[in-house]
């Protein structure tokens, strides 16, 4: 089944193709971000753990995956509950760390009451969910007054990185993904990027559910953004 067949833009899936893309990805997934970014995604989830979380904190870490974001945020001191909608992707996540609570739900409707975490990690995630601002809001609910999200994402460069990040996302990513069968994942890849908002749009975004002290970063030549803000 390839994105184009099911006539859906490649860059905006249903949230069930999401799942079962996830699913038929997971056994691939930590090699492909190693080799996609040469090792430096560990690097920024760290950095995003650092900015946002403290020893102590509740940590909900949102569409954790492979559970690398959650297990970073653990080795920092945080009681941490990794959520994601994939049951083969939490399969992988399971055995990194008994000692995260891993649990399957939709960040679109988390199923935690207000008020429950002191920090709030996603890392790559909010770029597939189907509605952003509600995601945002979800998250934002979730956080004590106070508490600290951390959005890492990929985003598209300007600048003089922005020619060799189009041929190595565009053209060379859709092929590595070929190379391990996953080829239409890692086409829908490039266009979930194209179609996500910019850094100053997404920073407009999570002040429009109400969080304040909202600031971003870029690494690696811009190719992504964390951002962070805080719940009054
Ligand atoms: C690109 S992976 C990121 C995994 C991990 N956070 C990391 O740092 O590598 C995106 C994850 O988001 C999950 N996801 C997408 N939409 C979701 C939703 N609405 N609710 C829960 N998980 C979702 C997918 O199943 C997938 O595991």
């Amino acid at each position: 089944m390839t994105i184009q067949a099911q006539g859906v833009d490649a860059g905006t899936l249903p949230p069930d193709s999401v799942r079962t893309m996830f699913d038929r990805i997971a056994p691939v997934y930590d090699l492909m971000n190693r080799v996609m970014t040469a090792g430096l995604d560990q690097r920024w989830r760290r950095l995003t753990v650092a900015d946002v979380v403290r020893p102590g904190d509740r940590v909900l870490d949102a569409c954790c995956g492979t559970g690398d974001l959650a297990v970073a945020a653990a080795r920092a001191g945080a009681e941490v509950t990794g959520l994601d909608f994939s049951e083969r992707m939490l399969e992988r996540a399971r055995r990194k760390s008994a000692a995260i609570a891993w649990v399957e739900g939709d960040l679109l409707s988390l199923p935690f009451e207000d008020g429950s975490f002191d920090a709030a990690t996603v890392g790559f995630g909010v770029r597939n969910v189907a509605d952003l601002p509600r995601a945002l809001s979800e998250l934002a609910r979730v956080l004590v007054p106070g508490g600290r999200l951390g959005i890492l994402e990929i985003t598209t460069p300007r600048g003089p990185f922005a020619p060799f990040y189009r041929l190595w996302f565009d053209r060379i990513v859709p092929v590595l993904g070929k190379l391990l069968r996953r080829g239409d994942a890692y086409e829908y890849l490039p266009a979930s990027v194209r179609r996500f908002p910019g850094p100053d749009e997404l920073s407009a975004l999570l002040h429009g559910v109400g969080l304040g002290h909202v600031r971003y970063r870029l690494f690696a030549g811009g190719i992504v953004a964390l951002h962070t803000g805080e719940k009054p």
